[in-house]
């Protein structure tokens, strides 16, 4: 065992509830078991990978054909998108969705006192590559609480004294039984830019529901989604606080095939219901304040 693996155990461990081992590609992960849910978390990007009811089919999928290695994002789970959502507004060669994702975490704090909940925080180290591209005083909190339902929270704080605008998403990949025969509702009559149609500003009509690609930021969107699987009799449902834009993709069969790390029809087996603040949404922080973005996520029987 590393000795970092052994330093972080021994100061944050908890056996039979919290375990830091080596995972897939070398890279450290923290392996969470409680009374309701299990779930998995990876150091670098504290990009949750997997969460999961005992005795259910995972909440939060995980593609079978992911790639783990220092510096790539990881298809599936909750990579985290921060400081910039998509394409940088400027700078073509900068990473789409910021540099969060694949930069060094460090575990800030473990609380698993209470064996239903379990509670985690990670801190954004980041690199020399990710301070030049965002020169910026601040801090950013990843919060976890994993139990029957799991909750995330990003915090970003001003420590500078000028203003900074951030752009931001859990790009939360979900398990569904078939996308083609689930739906997402709670986005009716909202706004939204239409990706595969060249930034087109459209109006939802009815639930969403998918027999093509769908990549949408809909706007000026706080409230609930639910994704509602009849093949799971279940319904995911999405609450949501500081986040204004709700993003959905499902990349469909040619964009997948082109991705080559989503698996045989993937693309079936997952949407994305990205709690966000995107596009016209980005979010201004003034000096020595801090903004939360928080999502939870329930399981209701159908
Ligand atoms: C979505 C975007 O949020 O993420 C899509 O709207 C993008 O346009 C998708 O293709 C996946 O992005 P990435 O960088 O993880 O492949």
């Amino acid at each position: 065992m590393s000795e970092e693996i052994q330093a972080l155990n021994e100061r944050f461990g908890a056996p039979g509830r919290v375990n830091f081992h080596a995972g897939p590609g070398g890279l450290i992960q923290v392996a969470v078991s409680g009374t309701a849910a299990t779930a998995a978390i990876c150091l670098q990007g504290a990009h949750l990978t997997t969460w999961g009811r005992h005795g259910e089919p995972p909440v939060v999928w995980l593609s079978p054909d992911a790639r783990f290695a220092p510096g790539k994002s990881i298809r599936g789970g909750v990579p985290v998108c921060w400081p910039w959502f998509g394409p940088h507004e400027t700078e073509a060669r900068f990473p789409a969705h910021g540099f969060a994702r694949t930069v060094p975490w460090a575990v800030e704090a473990v609380d698993a006192g209470d064996a239903d909940v379990t509670r985690l925080e990670f801190r954004l180290v980041g690199d020399s590559a990710s301070r030049a591209m965002w020169p910026h005083a601040c801090e950013l909190r990843l919060e976890v609480a994993v139990g029957a339902a799991l909750e995330m929270a990003l915090v970003t704080r001003n420590t500078g004294a000028e203003p900074i605008t951030i752009g931001q998403a859990l790009h939360t990949y979900f398990e569904v039984s078939d996308v083609r025969n689930v739906r997402v509702e709670g986005l009716e009559d909202c706004p939204y830019l239409d990706k595969v149609e060249g930034m087109a500003r459209k109006r939802q009509s009815g639930p969403v529901t998918f027999d093509r690609e769908v990549d949408r930021i809909y706007l000026d969107h706080p409230a609930d989604c639910r994704i509602v699987d009849p093949g799971h009799a279940r319904a995911i449902r999405i609450r949501k606080s500081g986040s204004a834009s709700t993003v959905l993709w499902n990349p469909w069969i040619e964009k997948a095939a082109h991705m080559g790390d989503l698996g045989p029809d993937g693309h079936l087996r997952m949407v994305c219901v990205e709690s966000a603040n995107a596009a016209g949404d980005v979010v201004r922080i003034a000096p020595g304040v801090a903004h939360r973005m928080a999502v939870r996520y329930e399981v209701e029987a159908l």
